[in-house]
């Protein structure tokens, strides 16, 4: 496994690149609403990372994957298509993914969710999921290994009767979209694979944790990552860099307070 250290030029790159991406979910959080498609959503962020940022939306033509962001809704996990025809209703909840690609060539990765009206199932999973996201980022610093992290992730969500995902995980982010090491959410690590964390690396964190149980399917669209029994589903995500003290959350967003962090 090679996790790069960012240099302090890529270490301003990166910060440029998490802003960027923090910015795109500030500028569409209004816009989200009842009757709002998907399609439209997307092609908002589209626009704004093109024309307003000058970057490039990574996820287009990624894989093979056709559209500027992942937007997952209910029970899909990850990697929802955008669609037109689908339309936000009362009791929807949303993961919206957003990867930036800076002029520089770096990039920033940042999801949220967002309910649409009531719904008291959805709140408690997404407040637990979040919760989970910020515990795990309060223990990021040098010398900390991943499984330490990912504990803390599978006791918050099992604590609380939920599953975490298994199939999907967090990534070193720099000029690669995905770089090592893989961060997985719950205690799962090869030994080799269990690394300890150094000032300089990048990754992000970006739980995906379900009502029912862990286990997912995708789609014969070939992405589209969904429940295997259609429970709800919650994911939230931040670019991080480990920096000499502790951490550094890169997409961190305006309605966000990190002063938890003790660094
Ligand atoms: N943004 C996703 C992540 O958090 C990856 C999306 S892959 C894509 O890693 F191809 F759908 F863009
Ligand atoms: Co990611
Ligand atoms: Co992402």
């Amino acid at each position: 496994m090679n996790v790069p250290i960012k240099t302090p030029s890529e270490i301003e790159k990166m910060r440029e690149a998490g802003r960027q991406a923090a910015s795109v979910l500030e500028m569409i959080a209004p816009y989200i609403q009842e009757g709002v498609s998907t399609g439209d959503i997307d092609k908002r962020c589209h626009d704004y990372i093109v024309n307003e940022l000058g970057s490039v939306p990574a996820p287009l033509n990624y894989h093979g994957y056709t559209h500027a962001t992942c937007i997952s809704l209910n029970h899909v996990v990850c990697h929802g298509f955008p669609d037109f025809s689908k339309k936000l209703k009362k009791g929807d909840i949303l993961n919206l993914d957003i990867t930036v690609k800076t002029p520089d060539g770096y990039h920033g990765d940042s999801s949220a969710m967002f309910i649409i009206g009531e719904t008291i199932q959805g709140e408690r999973l997404c407040r637990i999921t979040q919760e989970c996201l910020y515990k795990s980022i309060a223990l990021v610093k040098p010398g900390v290994r991943l499984s330490e992290l990912a504990r803390v992730i599978q006791k918050h969500a099992e604590g609380h009767g939920y599953s975490v995902v298994r199939d999907f995980c967090g990534h070193g982010i720099g000029a690669g979209f995905h770089e090592d090491p893989q961060f997985l959410h719950y205690d799962g690590y090869a030994p080799d694979a269990d690394i300890a964390l150094e000032a300089g690396m990048c990754f992000t964190i970006e739980p995906m944790i379900n009502v029912g149980g862990y286990k997912t399917k995708v789609l014969r669209d070939g992405w589209t990552a969904v429940t295997k029994d259609k429970s709800l589903s919650a994911q939230w995500e931040h670019t991080l860099l480990v920096t000499e003290t502790g951490v550094e959350v890169l997409t961190a967003r305006s309605d966000e307070d990190f002063s938890f962090l003790d660094n």
